[in-house]
């Protein structure tokens, strides 16, 4: 059961500020832009972007890239992410673990351009038995 803290209504707001920021995904070489919006605890939402590289491993996701500029802007406590896709694909694991560190409990919203849903779940569904700071105390 998923403690839903943000509304419908505002995550149907964070689905078109994904959307918007899908507009200016950087993807020459996939042609598959990815939009995220990532909601901070203090209402505060950031948008996100993939941007591709032509050192393809450089390329960065959607979800971190709102992720990096959330933190980087003092923010470390999140409610909810948005991502959209063409295809309503799901975070790579990596932006799992990313998003891990600072909100396992994050509801993850995975949805398409039209704004249609796909699914609806915490992080702790999408990375089971995460590797988070807890992991480090001894
Ligand atoms: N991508 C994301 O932005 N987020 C994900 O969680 C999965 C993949 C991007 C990376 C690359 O630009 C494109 O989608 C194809 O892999």
């Amino acid at each position: 059961m998923v403690t839903k803290t943000t509304t419908d209504k505002q995550i149907a707001a964070l689905v078109n500020t994904a959307i918007e920021a899908s507009h200016r995904a950087y993807v020459p070489y996939s042609h598959y832009p990815v939009g995220a919006a990532l909601r901070a605890k203090d209402g505060t939402v950031y948008g996100g972007c993939n941007i591709e590289n032509s050192s393809y491993s450089v390329t960065v996701c959607a979800e971190r890239t709102a992720l990096f500029k959330a933190v980087s802007d003092g923010k470390r406590e999140f409610d909810a992410i948005i991502v959209v896709t063409d295809n309503g694909g799901s975070p790579c694991g990596v932006c799992r673990q990313a998003l891990f560190e600072f909100a396992p409990d994050l509801r993850v919203v995975i949805a398409d351009m039209q704004g249609q849903i796909h699914h609806d779940v915490p992080l702790r569904e999408l990375l089971v038995y995460g590797f988070g700071p807890k992991s480090l105390e001894r």
